[in-house]
C-alpha cells in the first residue's frame, strides 16, 4: 500500500524430483515452466518439493516505464518482451506487471474499465500471450496486478450502477444517502485526500471511493460482484499467469453502519484532518474473500500464487494474511520496507518477527515499488548511496524469503520528482503540491544505455523525463563495471541460486546485541557450508567477535564469497572480524 505519503498431487512431485535429479530445470511444474532456452541455461539448485515461489525472485515492472517498442514515449508489452533476456540474465524468476487493463488512466491503470482485456496503449491480448510464452521460454513467470477494491467510474458496471437506483447493478457499488443537504454520509476520507464520498446528482445519492473519485469501490458483500471478479481472475489464470498481486486488498469492506472514523490531531498533506481509517480498512470479512480467491487460484495447477498489497501495521495483522495456509502465500511486508533508516536492531527485530510468524508463512520482502520513493535515496545517506544500495541488495536477497525487486533498483535508480507542478503526472501530486509531489519520482523510465532517452524510447518526449543520473547509472555502463551496483546484484542473485544454504538454509541472527551491524546465518541443515551475512549499517568500520560455535560452526574464519568493499586479507577471521563502513560481507562458514 502507499504508505510513503501521509503489498499435489504425488505425480507432480515425483516428476519434479526427477527433473531435479537429472538436470538444470528448476522447481515444480507449472504452466509457465519450460525447459530453459538453450542459449540461456542456468545453473540451478532448488529445494525439493517446494512451490516455485518459495525460491523465486520477483521483479516489479511498471509497464509505462520499462521499455517503449512503438515510439509513443510510453512503455508497452512488446517492450517488456524485448527485455526478457536482460531479466533472465539478471536472475529474475518472475515479473509482476502493474495494471495493463483498459483504463482511463486517472490512476495510471489502477482504475480498471475492463478486467479481461489489455489497454491498447500497452498492446493486445496477442502481445500478452507472446510475452507469457517468451517469458516461459526463459523460465520467467508472469504475475498480473489485480485491482479488486474499485473499478474506474468508466467501467460499464459503474455506468449501469449510477444510471438509476433500481438498476440491477446498483448494489455492485456502495451508494448511500447524505446526512443532509450537501453533507456526505459520514467523515470517511479518501486515501488520496478529502471526502471519500462523491455526490451523484443523477440519483441524488453518494458513492464511496477509497481512492480517487474516479475509482468507485465495489461492494464485496454482493455475491454477483464476487463471482464476476473471480471469473476475471480465472480468465488470466487460463492464459497462463502464475498469480496475482492483489491491490489494496485490505480495503475491500467498509463498516455497514457507517460509523465515523476517529480523528487525530493535525492535518495531512491535503489539508484534511488526520484520521484513523478504522472503519474502512482491515475488516474481518477481508479474510473470507482471500480464502475464496485462494480457492480460485488452487483450481489451477502449478502453484499459482497470491501476493497481497496490504500495509499491515504489525506482525499479528501480517500473519493473518496467510490464514491457515488458505489465504495469501506472499503478503508484502511493509513493516520492513518502511523502516526508512539503517537501523540494525530494528531490521533484526522485524526480520526475526516475520521469520517466526505463527502461520509459518513465507516472508516476502521489498524496499521499493511504484508507490514508494526509491531505496537509493530513502536509505542512502547522501554520501555513500551506492555502497548502501549494495547493502540493501544483500539485505533483500540473503534472508530466507521471497524477495521483490522494483525495476531499476539494480542499477541504483533514484527518485526524481518533478521540479514544477505543471510537470506532475500523478494526480495526488497535483492535489498535494508541494508537500506531496506524487509518485512520478519513482516511476521514471528505465535507464538502459547512453543513447537517446537512455534506450527507453525513440520518442521526442517520454511520458516522464529520463533523470539526469541516467547518463551514469544505466544497464550498459554498469554491465561493464565489475564494481557497479548492477554487477553486485548479479553476483548476489547468482549466489542465491547456487548456494544450497541460501536456497534451503534456515535464518538465524547472530551477534544479536550489536547496535550497528546486522549479522545472520543461513544455516545448512546438512553437512554443507552455512552462509554468514554481515551488514554494517553504520558510517564507521566495526569490529565483531563472532562466536559461532554454539551454531555448530567449528572453523575460525569465513571464506569470502562476496564482499563490498573487499575486506583486508585477515578480515574474515571470526574472532576478530572487521567490516568497513556500510560494508557487506557474505561468506561460507563451516
Ligand atoms: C495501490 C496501488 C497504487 C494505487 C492504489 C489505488 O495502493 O499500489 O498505485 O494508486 O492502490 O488503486
Amino acid at each position: 500500500m502507499i504508505t510513503m505519503f501521509p503489498k499435489r498431487a504425488c505425480r507432480i512431485l515425483v516428476f519434479a524430483l526427477l527433473l531435479h535429479a537429472i538436470g538444470p530445470a528448476p522447481i515444480l511444474s507449472s504452466p509457465q515452466q519450460a525447459t530453459p532456452a538453450t542459449s540461456v541455461k542456468r545453473k540451478l539448485q532448488r529445494g525439493t518439493g517446494d512451490p516455485w515461489w518459495k525460491h523465486a525472485v520477483i521483479y516489479e515492472i511498471y509497464p509505462r516505464s520499462f521499455q517503449d517498442s512503438n515510439g509513443d514515449g510510453i512503455g508497452d508489452l512488446n517492450g517488456i518482451t524485448s527485455r526478457l533476456d536482460y531479466l533472465h540474465d539478471l536472475g529474475i524468476d518472475s515479473i509482476w506487471i502493474s495494471p495493463i487493463y483498459p483504463s482511463p488512466l486517472v490512476d495510471f491503470g489502477y482504475d480498471v474499465s475492463d478486467y479481461t482485456a489489455i489497454d491498447p496503449l500497452y498492446g493486445t491480448l496477442v502481445d500478452f500471450d507472446k510475452l507469457v510464452s517468451e517469458a516461459k521460454n526463459r523460465n520467467i513467470r508472469v504475475i498480473m496486478d489485480f485491482v479488486p477494491n474499485h473499478t474506474s467510474d468508466q467501467h460499464p458496471w459503474f455506468k449501469e450502477s449510477r444510471s438509476s437506483r433500481t438498476n440491477p447493478k446498483r448494489d455492485w457499488y456502495i451508494w448511500r444517502d447524505g446526512k443532509g443537504p450537501g453533507q456526505p454520509p459520514n467523515n470517511w476520507q479518501s486515501w488520496f485526500g478529502h471526502s471519500a464520498w462523491k455526490f451523484d446528482p443523477a440519483t441524488n445519492q453518494y458513492y464511496y471511493h477509497h481512492f480517487y473519485r474516479e475509482q468507485p469501490d465495489l461492494n464485496w458483500r454482493n455475491p454477483e460482484v464476487r463471482k464476476a471478479m473471480y471469473d476475471a481472475m480465472r480468465f488470466w489464470f487460463k492464459r497462463g499467469v502464475a498469480g496475482f498481486r492483489l491491490d489494496a486488498v485490505s480495503r475491500l469492506f467498509e463498516d455497514p453502519d457507517l460509523h465515523d472514523d476517529p480523528i487525530l490531531p493535525g492535518e495531512n498533506a491535503y489539508g484534511d484532518s488526520n484520521i484513523v481509517h478504522k472503519y474502512t480498512d482491515n475488516l474481518p470479512e477481508v479474510h473470507e474473500v482471500l480464502r475464496e480467491m485462494r480457492r480460485v487460484a488452487d483450481e489451477f495447477p502449478g502453484n499459482r500464487v497470491l501476493i497481497s498489497e496490504a500495509d499491515e501495521p504489525n506482525i499479528t495483522e501480517l500473519t493473518k494474511m496467510y490464514g491457515k495456509d488458505d489465504e495469501i502465500q506472499l503478503p508484502m511486508d511493509f513493516q520492513i520496507a518502511d523502516v526508512n533508516k539503517l537501523a540494525a536492531p530494528e531490521f533484526r527485530r522485524l526480520l526475526d518477527e516475520v521469520e517466526n510468524n505463527a502461520a509459518k508463512g513465507q516472508p516476502h520482502y521489498f524496499f521499493s515499488n511504484h508507490d514508494q520513493p526509491r531505496q537509493w535515496d530513502r536509505y542512502g545517506d547522501g554520501v555513500h548511496n551506492d555502497q548502501i544500495a549494495k547493502l540493501m541488495a544483500a539485505l533483500l536477497l540473503m534472508p530466507r524469503a521471497t524477495p521483490l525487486m522494483y525495476y531499476g533498483e539494480e542499477i541504483g535508480m533514484r527518485t526524481t520528482p518533478p521540479a514544477r507542478k505543471e510537470d506532475v503526472q500523478d494526480p495526488i501530486g497535483k492535489l498535494g503540491w508541494p508537500e506531496e509531489k506524487g509518485r512520478d519520482g519513482e516511476r521514471t523510465p528505465m535507464q538502459w544505455d547512453k543513447s537517446k532517452n537512455s534506450g527507453f524510447s525513440s520518442a521526442e518526449r517520454t511520458w516522464l523525463p529520463l533523470p539526469p543520473s541516467a547518463a551514469e547509472y544505466n544497464v550498459e555502463s554498469e554491465s561493464r563495471d565489475p564494481d557497479s551496483i548492477l554487477s553486485f546484484y548479479k553476483k548476489v542473485l547468482a549466489l542465491r541460486r547456487t548456494e544450497p544454504a541460501l536456497q534451503n538454509g534456515s535464518y538465524v541472527t547472530v551477534d544479536r546485541d550489536n547496535p550497528f551491524v546486522l549479522s545472520f546465518l543461513r544455516k545448512n541443515a546438512g553437512k554443507g557450508n552455512s552462509i554468514l551475512v554481515v551488514l554494517n549499517m553504520s558510517a564507521a568500520p566495526q569490529t565483531i567477535k563472532f562466536d559461532l560455535v554454539s551454531q555448530g560452526i567449528k572453523e575460525s574464519s569465513a571464506k569470502p564469497l562476496i564482499a563490498a568493499p573487499q575486506l583486508s586479507p585477515d578480515g574474515a577471521v571470526l574472532g576478530h572480524f572487521t567490516i568497513p563502513a556500510f560494508g557487506v560481507f557474505v561468506g561460507a562458514v563451516h
